[in-house]
């Protein structure tokens, strides 16, 4: 695990975005592993704005998204395609039919559709680089804990913690889907690189957990631990109860200079 360790969540946002336009500029058809949730809100706020600038061209980009709710219409406000529309591929040049999000009807058998989601990727060539964001749980995607380490696309019923974190994003009577179709853990493992971002002291603990604790399906960021390319992303709030964090700080200084001379990827 390389962890990187920022002051502040816009350095963190600025990171990743850098690693990403790395991998969409390295490869001739990159396959971008993407999240939803706040923390990665101000990473897509960034790519745009390379793009913007004439600095990022998406046009041979494929995505696929870790998860999505289960029975949702796309167009429905609190559908994670509305979230992707809205804060990243209505502002880029994406082929919006290369945009791939694992969904699921209740007309649909979810261990079907989790199937074809996973071919989907296969035939894209892989995921290249997976986003990720870390419930205060330790899920990624939403694999809560106790998912197996070495699960596949599929349906999970959501823990009344996410639940309720997430009941923030919606309004008072609004339906909340309590059902998602998510990437399983060992399908987040398949990617080439995985970049996850943290930050605020709420994911402290989580943090900690994924880095230091045990690899344990209590805790499914811990799985991170047996990718060999991971990169974890944190700001000083969300790193506040490593004990590692100068080893990191200095570790990360030495690897900058590698990064510097060699680039960020083989
Ligand atoms: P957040 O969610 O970015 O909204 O904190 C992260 C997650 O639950 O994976």
């Amino acid at each position: 695990m390389q962890i990187i360790i920022l002051e502040n969540a816009e350095q963190v946002a600025s990171g990743a975005a850098q690693w990403v336009a790395e991998v969409i500029k390295q490869k001739t058809n990159p396959v971008l592993g993407l999240a939803t949730g706040s923390t990665p809100i101000s990473l897509y706020k960034q790519l745009v704005e390379y793009h913007q600038k004439g600095q990022l061209s998406f046009e041979n980009v494929t995505t696929f998204n870790l998860d999505e709710y289960h029975n949702i219409e796309a167009e429905n406000p609190q559908s994670y395609r509305t979230f992707m529309k809205q804060n990243l591929f209505d502002h880029v040049n994406i082929d919006q039919e290369k945009t791939y999000l694992p969904t699921c009807r209740n007309d649909q058998n979810p261990r079907v559709q989790g199937l074809a989601y996973e071919e989907q990727i296969k035939n894209a060539g892989g995921v290249d680089l997976q986003i990720l964001g870390i419930g205060a749980n330790g899920h990624i995607g939403f694999n809560e804990p106790t998912s197996s380490l070495a699960s596949r696309t599929r349906i999970k019923t959501l823990t009344k913690q996410t639940l309720q974190d997430n009941s923030r994003l919606f309004k008072k009577d609004e339906y909340q889907p309590t059902m998602a179709m998510t990437m399983g853990i060992a399908t987040i493992l398949d990617a080439r690189y995985v970049l996850l971002m943290a930050t605020g002291k709420n994911k402290a603990a989580a943090v900690k957990q994924m880095i230091t604790g045990p690899v344990t399906a209590m805790c499914p960021a811990s799985a991170l631990q047996m990718h060999e390319n991971a990169i974890i992303l944190i700001d000083k709030d969300a790193a506040s109860e490593l004990t590692e964090q100068e080893y990191f700080q200095w570790a990360n200084q030495e690897h900058q200079k590698i990064n510097q001379t060699f680039g960020l990827f083989i």
